[in-house]
């Protein structure tokens, strides 16, 4: 297995890590959660007055399973694949039921709960609570890729292989450990980019394969998938109504929002399929838990 001394990628990150809410000294594992969850899929510049929100409304897992999943999915507002925020409204249910309100720290009982795959179990794990695991995100795999096996890009999917390289890597202190994985992420996201890496700012240029390979170019990767007309902007609209409005709404003020009705009727089934609309008898709609009576 390969080497790499840790300490460049270590003092690169003291010096040049960004200030992240967090990140910060003593910040819970809840928020930690919080973030992970968030930053998903969502860049870190909207997530950081998302995260600042959620926290001062729900400081705990607790304080949030005391309020309808219907709240989560409103506060989530803007941020996208609105499912996440039902999932952090369960997690929170099922941490204070039976975790007594304390995200728990092993890795087991973190994949466990909902929305949480071995990714961010391991990120929770690590920048909570400081263990020794490999955090593969997309920004890691990028920066082990080049640097170890000089490809200029991860392949699409996970492989055993890079889980191996990746844990092989990890110093052996935990709290090292942890910190080499968030500073891995960190060299990802601002230097050695998918689009435009900055070797000339890299502390392992001299160390990098892709580097001493001529920085062999990647694939033509797909453009990205339009959003305007697609099921998933009808969606965002039809939450966007919910929450905007405070009470249940009819179809009529769903179709003012839409013009089609046919990929409306669809988008609003998914909602209900999806738990994230509530279907009331008089024929209105809901963010779920939010009508008093309702189940
Ligand atoms: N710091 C810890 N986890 C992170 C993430 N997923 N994205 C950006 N910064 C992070």
């Amino acid at each position: 297995m390969s080497t790499v001394d840790p300490e460049p990628v270590l003092g690169w990150y003291a010096r040049h890590a960004r200030d992240l809410p967090w990140r910060a000294p003593g910040s819970t594992p809840w928020s930690v959660l919080v973030s992970e969850i968030m930053l998903q899929q969502t860049p870190v510049a909207r997530v950081i007055p998302a995260h600042a929100h959620w926290m001062a409304r729900w400081p705990t897992p607790a304080a949030l399973a005391a309020e309808p999943a219907g709240e989560a999915i409103r506060q989530w507002g803007r941020l996208g694949y609105p499912r996440r925020a039902l999932r952090l409204h369960e997690t929170a249910t099922i941490v204070t039921e039976r975790h007594g309100g304390i995200v728990p720290a092993d890795v087991g009982a973190l994949l466990a709960l909902p929305g949480i795959g071995s990714y961010t179990a391991a990120a929770v794990a690590s920048f909570a609570y400081g263990q020794r695991h490999a955090v593969l995100d997309t920004n890691v795999r990028r920066v082990l890729a080049r640097l170890v096996a000089g490809q200029p890009a991860p392949p699409p999917a996970l492989s055993v292989a890079e889980t191996r390289l990746a844990e092989s890597l990890l110093p052996d202190e935990p709290a090292v450990a942890a910190r080499w994985s968030v500073a891995v992420m960190e060299l990802g996201a601002l230097v050695c980019t998918a689009a435009s890496p900055q070797c000339g700012r890299c502390p392992v240029a001299r160390d990098c394969a892709w580097l001493a390979a001529g920085q062999p170019p990647a694939a033509v990767r797909r453009r990205s998938q339009r959003y305007d007309g697609t099921d998933r902007q009808c969606r965002g609209r039809l939450l966007a109504v919910l929450r905007e409005c405070g009470t249940p709404v009819s179809r009529a003020d769903f179709d003012a929002v839409w013009p089609g009705p046919g990929q409306l009727a669809r988008a609003l089934d998914g909602l209900v399929t999806d738990g994230l609309v509530d279907p009331l008898p008089d024929g209105r709609y809901a963010l779920p838990g939010t009508v008093p009576g309702e189940k």
